[in-house]
């Protein structure tokens, strides 16, 4: 097996990162709606939003965890497409001048600057509840109705008040006010972790996973959502509003208590590191080997964007 350095390392990684964004990408836009009829505009605010780019790192590592386990076959398309437009509809919301009021997202206005707030808030709403119903047309594509079935309760319980919304809830009221490590900690598992524990708990799922398993993976995915939000963190200070499609310095705009006020940025990035290292070793010590899986997760602790 390669070290998790040479994972990274391979000749064609970043290659092999692009191609593989492109087919998520196919994935995706096959499951948006068409741009027509009397509620047109809610199409076009949904569409924009999800086609305006971004890393798809969830429905990535769903894919991967789908193929670690050995899953083959269409069934994990509508929950890839799923999770993306979940994971959309979180950034719409997030950006609200209620929120974050943030100005620019994946390098374009924001959904409430180009199409207003009310078309944003009900662009939020109909990307959460079309992602449930693209999911389910995973039934068509399998006889396993009871993993589809589960793996919908898992997207649910993950997007919901124990997980992003409840996050997300937390990070909004105690904006401008000190929080414990405790606390933040338990912030970034729900508002980012949960999210990366439904892409790759619903791959493990319908790959083909045991109980057991599944509870490795959301382990692991809880790890590298930390580790990931952390970065998210860092990168705010330290990055550019051009290489990340984002305005830098917003939670100093928002007086947010983030990993970097809290640890100071030398410790941020060596938490990162560590916690990533222990990612990683929940994944070596799952069966299947996918180098590709292990080099992105690698590459999330270096990331730029
Ligand atoms: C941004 O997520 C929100 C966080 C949880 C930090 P991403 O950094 O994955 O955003 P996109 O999908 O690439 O735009
Ligand atoms: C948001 O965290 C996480 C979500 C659930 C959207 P941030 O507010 O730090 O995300 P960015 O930096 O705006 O992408
Ligand atoms: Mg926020
Ligand atoms: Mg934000
Ligand atoms: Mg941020």
């Amino acid at each position: 097996m390669e070290t998790v350095k040479g994972a990274d390392q391979t000749a064609g990684f970043k290659e092999t990162l692009a191609k593989r964004t492109k087919e998520v990408e196919a994935v995706v836009e096959q499951y948006l709606p068409k741009e027509e009829g009397h509620q047109k505009t809610i199409f076009e605010a949904m569409n924009y939003s999800v086609r305006a780019g971004g890393k798809r790192l969830r429905p990535m590592l769903m894919e991967e965890t789908y193929r670690l386990f050995g899953g083959s076959g269409q069934k994990i398309g509508p929950f890839m497409a799923a999770i993306e437009m979940i994971h959309t509809s979180s950034l719409i919301h997030d950006d609200l001048p209620c929120m974050d009021n943030d100005e620019l997202r994946r390098g374009v206005p924001t959904v409430w600057v180009k199409f207003g707030y009310d078309m944003a808030v009900l662009a939020g709403d109909a990307l959460l509840i079309y992602a449930v119903e693209t999911a389910a047309k995973a039934c068509t594509l399998t006889d396993n109705g009871g993993a589809v079935a589960r793996a919908i309760g898992i997207l649910a319980a993950k997007t919901g008040i124990y997980g992003m919304i409840g996050g997300q809830v937390v990070d909004v009221q105690l904006t401008n006010q000190p929080i414990s490590k405790e606390k933040l900690d338990f912030i970034y598992r729900l508002k980012t972790g949960a999210l990366l524990e439904a892409s790759m708990m619903i791959g493990a799922l319908l790959g083909g996973a045991d109980e057991q398993q599944i509870k490795k993976v959301e382990e692991m995915a809880s790890l590298i959502g930390l580790a990931f939000q952390i970065q998210d963190d860092i990168l705010d200070v330290t990055a550019t509003t051009e290489q990340l499609g984002k305005p830098v310095y917003s939670d100093e705009k928002n007086q947010k208590t983030t990993y970097v006020t809290l640890e100071g940025l030398e410790k941020a990035k060596l938490d990162v590191a560590e916690i990533s290292a222990r990612a990683i070793q929940i994944l070596q010590e799952l069966p299947g080997d996918n180098p590709f899986l292990e080099g992105l997760i690698n590459r999330l602790i270096t990331r730029e964007k």
